[in-house]
């Protein structure tokens, strides 16, 4: 007898009814709406506790159970599954003209039948293009019996087993569902659950995959479902092939059947996302959070933009967007060309991964000596830029990908990150295989011996300011935009500068003459001028920008300038004990320690000793604005603001005194809201706190 059993009342079928609803209902918070309410160990207790009464009765196991996810037997081989309704591919667009060309043709058609008026723009249903695999569920009377890959189109294969396990997928619909329901969607993996599952295989020495897609995948054909329950996949409806025998009342009425429904009159809703609330409603999962309604080629190029910005903030990797013409009337007169459907459209982000031949591997060494294997790739195009270069981050990670010069390699490129190599093509390889790459023994810059400390990745250069490759580094952090803000000194005149000798350290460069400068290679008159008086300007920076830039361990812009405010002077901060730092808000013992050690270095003190020298007078750091309707006040950001990024509207809250907060709590005094905001705008409707637009922030801040 199991020795849990709360309610000693309820009959086992009883207790188990219970805890099946109750466990579906925390699947449902925790895979849909990724909010559980409870914790793992109380989950799994849950499901033991059911477990353990379906062993002991087995007369109540139900298909539906939440334990039968996890997959019997395993499978032998997938049998193949012919599609009631094909499973279409949609047609691509690259530019803004093939999405003007697109919204054309549909605008034409429609207002050639009637369906709209000559002034009107067409309406369209907005949607993510999920990188993952298309599949297609069948439920009979709410029950899920089926699913299918796409295959090709006409006929795939049958996953069922293995899609069961997904958590988010119900086994059972609402109240409501139709006879039958064919419901189309996109099989994936977050790319943090990627990167944890990842982490896993590695430690077992199993295999790791390049990208969530090709998890998802690989997770999906798993011949064993055991296997595929354990891969953190996730499920989103995006559409729907037969639909058949809706329950009375449910249907809108049709003359003709709407498209992709053969057998069926009748559809239950006559727009494509009011479907997609009629899947919602049923209790399959909708990406609902960035699907968008909008109208005419301009509502959908500014999607484009729109998702382009937020992409890299998705958990999961999208590959375009999708345009559908909302109306399923309209799409059914707009009909099908070949296997495409003339009513939708793809609009294709520039892939964030391309594949290419790695030519070699060089070390390059940091400002603070960190060597980092670099990858030298036959020039490919991949997000958006050609790129010949990409991070192989350190030793370790080449190891663990096995990554070889003269593979054929996936290099990825997403938003502004640094290019990086996911891992080899192993198909590609043939011959004999080179050795691993090794981090060599010796500086390849200055020579000196190269380190690494126990449980410390990172090999350094011990050579220090004596290593030209290091102070080529510090140099150009000085000069960056964040330090001394010295436009014009890049990384071509840095190279030539140290390289002559000209230049040996920061002071250095303050005594560059215009003439000196116009002799380097690909610098003129006019520019050498420019960074004479660019170099000028940084005579005087913020005490803020010149402890940044002399580029302290663990000293980022910001403590930088709590340090500069605290203090006041440079010669303050040099003679200042552990003590007197850590008496600095947000400075901790790390910080304190290393900035402390940092002045007690002798060349250190050298160096702002020769500053000095050379003219270089830093000014006390503005404090902070008081009393303006800011200051104090707290701010929580959410949502796609029309003109400013979420980093400048901080900047500029920041700036007027206010503070920035990533949670609404009843402390926030306002929430600014742009576009898309979520859960945090409605916490703040339910706290009754103040809500702002762009416009409002602007005005507030006095810049409207
Ligand atoms: S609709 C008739 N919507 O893209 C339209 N497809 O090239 C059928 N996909 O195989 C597809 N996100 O795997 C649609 N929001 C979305 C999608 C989407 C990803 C994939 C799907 C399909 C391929 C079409």
């Amino acid at each position: 007898m199991s020795a849990r059993r709360p309610d000693a009342g309820a009959s086992p079928a009883e207790r188990a009814a219970v805890l099946r609803t109750e466990i579906e209902q925390h699947n449902v918070r925790y895979y849909i709406h990724d909010d559980p309410s409870i914790s793992d160990a109380d989950y799994d207790a849950l499901m033991r506790e059911l477990a353990d009464i379906e062993t002991e009765h087995p007369e109540l196991v139900t298909p539906e159970s939440p334990t039968q996810r996890v997959g019997a037997a395993p499978l032998s081989e997938f049998g193949s599954v012919r599609h009631a309704v094909p499973m279409l591919s949609l047609g691509n667009a690259f530019q803004p003209d093939d999405v003007a060309a697109f919204d054309k043709r549909v605008t034409d058609t429609l207002r050639g039948a009637g369906l709209l008026g000559p002034e009107a723009q067409a309406a369209y249903f907005c949607e993510l293009k999920l990188d993952g695999l298309a599949i297609s569920l069948r439920y009979e009377d709410g029950r899920l019996v089926q699913a299918a890959t796409r295959g090709d189109g006409q006929t795939g294969e049958d996953v069922t087993a293995n899609i069961r396990t997904i958590r988010s997928i119900p086994l059972r619909l609402r109240d409501g569902a139709p006879k039958v329901l064919e419901v189309r969607g996109e099989v994936l993996m977050n790319r943090a659950d990627f990167e944890r599952l990842n982490q896993a295989q590695a430690a077992r020495g199993e295999k790791v995959f390049v990208n969530p897609r090709n998890a998802a995948a690989g997770s999906l054909r798993q011949l064993d479902p055991r296997i595929t329950a354990k891969r953190p996949l996730r499920f989103y409806a995006y559409s729907w092939g037969e639909v058949h025998g809706l329950p009375r009342g449910v249907a809108d009425r049709y003359d003709e059947p709407a498209p992709g429904v053969r057998d069926a009159s009748t559809l239950p809703r006559d727009h494509h996302g009011a479907m997609l609330d009629w899947l919602a409603e049923l209790g399959l999962p909708v990406n609902e959070r960035h699907n968008h309604r909008a109208e005419g080629a301009q509502g959908l190029l500014a999607f484009y933009e729109r998702v382009g910005q937020i992409r890299a903030s998705l958990p999961y990797d999208i590959d375009g967007v999708v345009y559908k013409v909302d109306s399923l009337p309209a799409q059914r007169v707009l009909g099908f060309v070949a296997r495409a459907p003339r009513f939708a459209l793809a609009h294709k982000f520039p892939a964030e991964e391309a594949s290419t031949e790695l030519l070699d591997i060089e070390v390059q060494v940091g400002r603070t000596g960190a060597i980092t294997p670099v990858a030298r790739l036959k020039p490919v195009f991949v997000g958006g830029v050609t790129v010949t270069n990409a991070t192989l981050h350190n030793e370790g990670e080449i190891e663990r990908k096995d990554v070889r010069v003269g593979d054929t390699v996936i290099v990825r490129r997403a938003g502004d990150v640094i290019p990086e190599v996911v891992g080899p093509v192993l198909e590609k390889r043939s011959g004999e295989l080179p050795p691993l790459f090794k981090v060599p023994s010796h500086c390849p810059v200055c020579g000196s011996a190269i380190e690494r400390l126990e449980d410390e990745v990172i090999a350094r250069c011990t050579g220090g300011l004596f290593c030209a490759a290091q102070r080529k580094q510090t140099l150009l952090h000085a000069a960056g935009r964040k330090a001394l803000d010295v436009e014009g000194l890049g990384e071509k005149v840095v190279d030539q500068l140290v390289d002559s000798g000209r230049v040996k350290s920061l002071a250095d460069i303050y005594g560059l003459r215009a003439p000196e400068l116009a002799a380097l290679e690909r610098m003129g008159r006019k520019s050498a001028e420019n960074l004479v008086q660019a170099i000028d300007r940084a005579r005087e920076p913020t005490l803020g920008r010149l402890l940044f830039a002399l580029g302290i361990r663990h000293v980022g812009e910001t403590t930088a300038r709590d340090v500069a405010r605290h203090f006041g002077s440079i010669e303050a901060v040099m003679d200042a004990t552990e003590e007197a730092l850590l008496a600095v808000p947000d400075v901790g013992p790390v910080v304190a320690g290393s900035i402390h050690r940092f002045f007690a270095e002798p060349h250190n003190r050298e160096i702002v000793a020769q500053l000095r020298e050379k003219g270089v007078n830093p000014v006390a750091e503005a404090q902070p604005q008081q009393n303006t309707a800011l200051s104090g006040k707290t701010f929580v950001l959410t949502g796609t603001m029309p003109n400013w990024t979420r980093e400048e509207a901080s900047m500029y809250i920041q700036a007027a005194g206010g503070k920035v907060s990533g949670s609404v709590s009843k402390k926030t005094a306002y929430v600014v809201a742009g576009e898309d905001a979520g859960s945090k705008l409605k916490k703040a409707q339910e706290l009754g706190i103040a809500i702002l637009d762009e416009d409002g922030l602007k005005k507030l801040l006095g810049t409207a």
